[in-house]
């Protein structure tokens, strides 16, 4: 098992395999990626960073981008994780457009679950934060999604204030009906322009209070010591803070793979990355890319911490 300096575990890897999107969300923070690359990673060399990273003891794999879905290949790349016996879970975050297309590929690859990016239900709305007018096409990825056999599906919804702070409500019971989970994310600077941080950040205390009180039951997740809570409607609501939280730092069990094939130990930071991708494309053997790995968990850091 791959433990931090910090005494963290290190248990999931969470991989971007594209910079490219076909929306422009306002918000992005563009998984801690600043900067621009074409390069990336073939449905081989992203399968044999898995093996490496299973061969230490990691279980769960997350696919994120960029949007994952632009990448023709992306039903290769879920076969070809899901065809290494360690690994338990395969998830993909996207932003939805593709998914009513692709959902059941998916599931046959061996994808198990999916987060959907769906910040708000009214198309006006979706075209101020993403540029586009796809809200529609989202909504029926989510639906198709769950018909699949994905599960869960979370929608992720980032708190935006004076844009969806209003519709949290109408967002959780969106999730109840679609049988879905709704993450409520707080907006992080983090490749964002400053003033629309200071617009539209809002801290998500007042309505987890709310959250509380409702819910019948809270459970706290390993992840980040997520707050999960039930509500009597059958609403399932997690709650991500990660802005200036020691204790979601702490609970942090996650590395990273940039576009580029880099190994990050923080979303945060971009002084501290392994290149595991260029040493792979000079025939480096398993154990050199064990060390490397080794090495870059060696540097992670809580980014906020006491
Ligand atoms: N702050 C918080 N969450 C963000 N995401 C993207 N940018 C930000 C940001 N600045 C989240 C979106 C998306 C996931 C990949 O990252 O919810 O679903």
């Amino acid at each position: 098992m791959l433990i931090d300096p910090y005494g963290r575990p290190v248990n999931d890897i969470r991989i971007s395999i594209t910079q490219k999107c076909n929306l422009n969300c306002f918000y992005c923070h563009r998984e801690g990626e600043n900067e621009k690359t074409a390069k990336e990673m073939t449905p081989d060399e992203i399968k044999k960073i898995v093996e490496i990273a299973a061969k230490l003891g990691i279980k769960r794999v997350k696919i994120t981008g960029g949007e994952p879905l632009i990448r023709k290949d992306i039903t290769e790349i879920i076969e070809k994780i899901s065809s290494i016996k360690e690994i338990r879970d395969i998830s993909l975050t996207t932003n939805g457009v593709l998914l009513a297309e692709y959902a059941e590929k998916l599931r046959k690859a061996g994808l198990k679950r999916v987060n959907v990016s769906l910040d708000t239900l009214d198309p006006q709305k979706y075209q101020k934060i993403t540029g586009h007018n796809y809200s529609k096409q989202v909504i029926e990825g989510i639906i198709k999604a769950v018909e699949t056999g994905l599960n869960p599906v979370k929608v992720n919804m980032v708190v935006l204030k004076g844009i969806n702070d209003t519709e949290i409500w109408d967002m959780i019971d969106f999730s109840a009906k679609t049988n879905t989970i709704l993450q409520l994310i707080e907006f992080i600077p983090l490749n964002t322009p400053n003033l629309s941080f200071q617009e539209h950040h809002m801290k998500l205390d007042s309505i987890e209070e709310e959250l509380r009180k409702r819910a019948i039951k809270v459970i706290t997740r390993k992840l980040h010591a997520r707050k999960k809570y039930l509500l009597p409607n059958g609403a399932e609501v997690e709650i991500v803070k990660p802005f200036h939280n020691t204790v979601f730092c702490a609970n942090c069990t996650r590395i990273r793979v940039t576009s580029d094939g880099k190994l990050k130990p923080c979303l945060m930071r971009n002084d501290n990355l392994v290149d595991i991708l260029t040493p792979m494309r000079n025939n480096a053997n398993n154990k050199k890319l064990e060390e490397l790995f080794i090495k870059a968990v060696n540097l992670r850091e809580p980014f906020y911490k006491k």
